[in-house]
């Protein structure tokens, strides 16, 4: 039996997020440049490498692992990936494989994932209005994504939202997207923008929608009971006493969760990424194509969590943006 992976805070790791692929095919303004220059072709870990290294990691005491992006369905040949790392699932040593994504090709592959056992999907959507949707995704389409969602439910897929809570843009749209949500029996959770990518035009300041605010909204409906829920993932769930419906708070801004921390991140070049909020990371490509043998990559994980630090230092308390990290959302898959 190998050891589990244990950072210097004594959090266990066994939960593991690999990006796929830097590439999208939405614009999101808060996660993008218009101008992006992905990576090339050769850079990228390829399919079997993808394997190899969520195989290492699973062997090492991770039970979630949850694909993103860039958009992780762009990526030619991910089916493939899915199909090959649900075995993972059928010998039990993966209590969850799962993915993050815009939606725009769930109509196309809900099927097929659902199929290869994975059992929800979290999708990103912060508008139900197409003229709203356009303009933050700059290329995204509301209804692709809206048949995405009922193509994920009709194949019995759960379908959680994840919402940036953006001021001045989709406030006035908390109950509108609350209650398409509770109608749809979808579950849904907001989360607090965070200063993420230089994008230059963007104002985090006077975007951000502290989550504290947002609950207050909803309370103004009626009683809102904490529940204990976890996914393993750092929202933290409250039940509408009126309706029943749960709904998600992910507050890196108003309150901090790192002590609970329990994941790190490979980015599809292998860097792994101990800390979302933090700039460290560390090379596992190199380890990985050293040896077939797979205890250089091992050696190379382990020293890498060794590194893991407390956690971000994202701060706009002061009305200024600390904690700032240069790299965009779309490097690590958030
Ligand atoms: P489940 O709990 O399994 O549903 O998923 P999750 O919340 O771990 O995953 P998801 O991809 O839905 O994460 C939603 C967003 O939460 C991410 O895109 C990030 O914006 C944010 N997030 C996830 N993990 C972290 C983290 O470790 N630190 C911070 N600051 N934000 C995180
Ligand atoms: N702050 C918070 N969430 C972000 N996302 C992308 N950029 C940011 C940011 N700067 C979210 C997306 C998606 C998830 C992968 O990360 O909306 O839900
Ligand atoms: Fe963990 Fe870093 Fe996320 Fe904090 S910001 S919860 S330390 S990954």
């Amino acid at each position: 039996m190998i050891t589990p992976l244990i950072d210097p805070f004594a959090r266990t790791i066994d939960y593991l997020r690999v990006s796929v692929t830097d590439r999208c095919d939405f614009r999101c303004v808060y996660c993008m440049s218009e101008n992006m220059t992905f990576l090339p072709k050769k850079e990228l870990l390829t399919l079997e490498e993808l394997d190899r290294m969520c195989s290492a990691f699973i062997r090492m005491g991770v039970n979630k692992l949850r694909i993103t992006g860039g958009e992780p369905l762009v990526r030619r040949g991910i089916m493939t990936f899915f199909e090959t790392m649900s075995r993972h699932l059928k010998t039990g040593d993966l209590e969850e494989l799962t993915l993050t994504t815009n939606g725009s090709q769930l109509e196309k592959y809900a099927d097929q994932l659902a199929a290869f056992g994975i059992k929800r999907v979290n999708i990103s959507l912060d508008t139900l209005d197409e003229e709203k949707f356009a303009r933050i995704t700059r290329w995204g389409r509301l209804p692709q994504v809206l048949r995405g969602i009922e193509a994920a439910q009709a194949a019995g897929l759960r379908v959680k939202l994840n919402a940036v809570a953006l001021k001045d843009f989709n406030e006035d749209e908390l109950f509108t997207l609350t209650d398409w949500c509770a109608a749809r029996d979808i579950d849904l959770t907001f989360i607090e923008v965070m200063p993420m990518g230089d994008l230059g035009n963007e104002d985090r300041i006077g975007q951000f929608w502290s989550l504290k605010d947002l609950r207050v909204q909803l309370e103004t409906r009626g009683g809102l009971t904490d529940l204990p829920d976890r996914t393993g993932g750092p929202a933290r769930y409250v039940r509408v006493d009126a309706t029943g419906q749960k709904i998600g708070f992910i507050t890196p801004l108003s309150h901090n969760f790192c002590e609970s921390c329990n994941r790190v991140r490979v980015t599809c070049t292998g860097e792994i990424y101990t800390c979302l909020g933090q700039e460290g990371h560390s090379d596992l490509r190199g380890p990985l194509r050293a040896s077939e043998n797979d205890t250089v990559l091992e050696d190379a994980i382990r020293h890498a969590i060794t590194l893991k630090p407390k956690g971000h230092d994202f701060d706009y308390s002061r009305q200024q943006v600390d904690g700032q990290v240069s790299r965009h959302m779309s490097h690590t898959g958030g």
